[in-house]
């Protein structure tokens, strides 16, 4: 009937809209097109449901008026909830689990014979800890950007450090909550390299809807070089090992070394690892692009671009003094 279309051509409509890095119907992995297809069966089945509800309601406008005993009133009450009200929901949910159940199994990190690689996410108010354990020659700590090898199933184990976030990869699979205290495993897998938008899912504060995150899907060869350039000793050599800086060396490690680690240098935790800061696409947790001068920027006006953000503002600190730690920042790149 015409309402049926109606919402039809207008759910196809408001639909288009759904495209881009974050989208759910353009899945980039096997995770995801389960996902999608439980989506697309549960939208055709409500589609169906309202269609034949609302021909039922158009019919009882049209029937002509009938005269029935009691008796047969009642017959027709009890096959109404009999066969509407719990053979048909009972039928349709049951269709419904016998399909999403599997899907929701295979989603499961179970053990595989060929070990997959694992990624550690912790959620921070509002920036992404993102931990390597299985790199060889020693475990590998970034923030705020997530590379992983492509065409290969990768275990995320994600917890939350102060309050529950939830990692989601649209374009990836599901999202699973990031609760302290807990470790939540899921498997994903990305068919070819790519970018994909992340997003916390779970409300956790002020800026949640600005705590965002690159994924980076690369082949193994440059997943491994990757991480080896991202080895302890490799990191440190970047930071120490040029007499230009010294000034911001200084500066950094009075104003922001307690609470940011720059490998070589300090091993503070409060806030996101910046030893290889300058080889980042973005900077405070995906909500600006990383390019010259936006590292300056970010140290003067973060508390305007992402208000109540965990730093403290930095107002007693000489532009010129931020200036040159933006600059040597930059300069950490692998
Ligand atoms: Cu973290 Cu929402």
């Amino acid at each position: 009937n015409s309402l049926g279309i109606t919402l039809a051509l207008l759910a196809g409509l408001l639909l288009t809209g759904c495209a881009g890095d974050k989208s759910i119907l353009d899945p980039a992995g096997q995770a995801a097109r389960d996902v999608v297809m439980i989506w697309w069966v549960m939208l055709g089945f409500g589609t169906v449901v309202l269609v034949l509800v609302t021909a039922f309601w158009l019919y009882t406008f049209k029937r002509k008026e009938v005269t029935r005993t009691p008796a047969d009133e009642r017959k027709i009450a009890r096959r109404w909830i009999i066969g509407g009200g719990i053979v048909l929901p009972v039928a349709s949910i049951t269709a419904l689990l016998a399909f999403g159940v599997p899907t929701g199994q295979r989603l499961l990190p179970l053990p595989l014979a060929d070990p997959p690689e694992v990624i550690e996410v912790i959620g921070h108010q509002w920036w992404w800890e993102v931990r390597y354990p299985g790199a060889e020659g020693g475990e590998v700590v970034t923030a705020n950007q997530l590379i992983m090898p492509a065409g290969e199933p990768v275990d995320f184990h994600v917890t939350g450090a102060d309050v529950i976030h939830a990692f989601w990869v649209p374009r990836l699979g599901g999202k699973i909550d990031m609760v302290p205290g807990r470790v939540n495993k899921i498997r994903l897998e990305a068919d070819e390299p790519a970018v994909f938008g992340a997003q916390c899912a779970e409300f956790c504060g002020a800026q949640h809807a600005q705590m965002q995150l690159y994924v980076e899907a690369v082949e193994r060869d440059d997943y491994e070089t990757w991480l080896a350039a991202r080895q302890t000793e490799q990191l440190a050599a970047l930071a120490v090992n040029d007499q230009q800086h010294d000034s911001a060396r200084e500066a950094f490690m009075t104003h922001c070394a307690s609470c940011h680690r720059v490998a070589g240098l300090s091993s503070g935790r409060e806030g996101p690892d910046l030893s290889d800061l300058g080889s980042r696409t973005s900077l405070g947790a995906g909500i600006m692009a990383m390019e010259e001068g936006a590292v300056t920027r970010w140290l003067q006006h973060h508390q305007d671009l992402k208000p109540g953000n965990k730093m403290p503002p930095h107002d007693d600190i000489e532009t010129a003094t931020l200036e040159s730690l933006g600059a040597w920042l930059e300069t950490l790149t692998p």
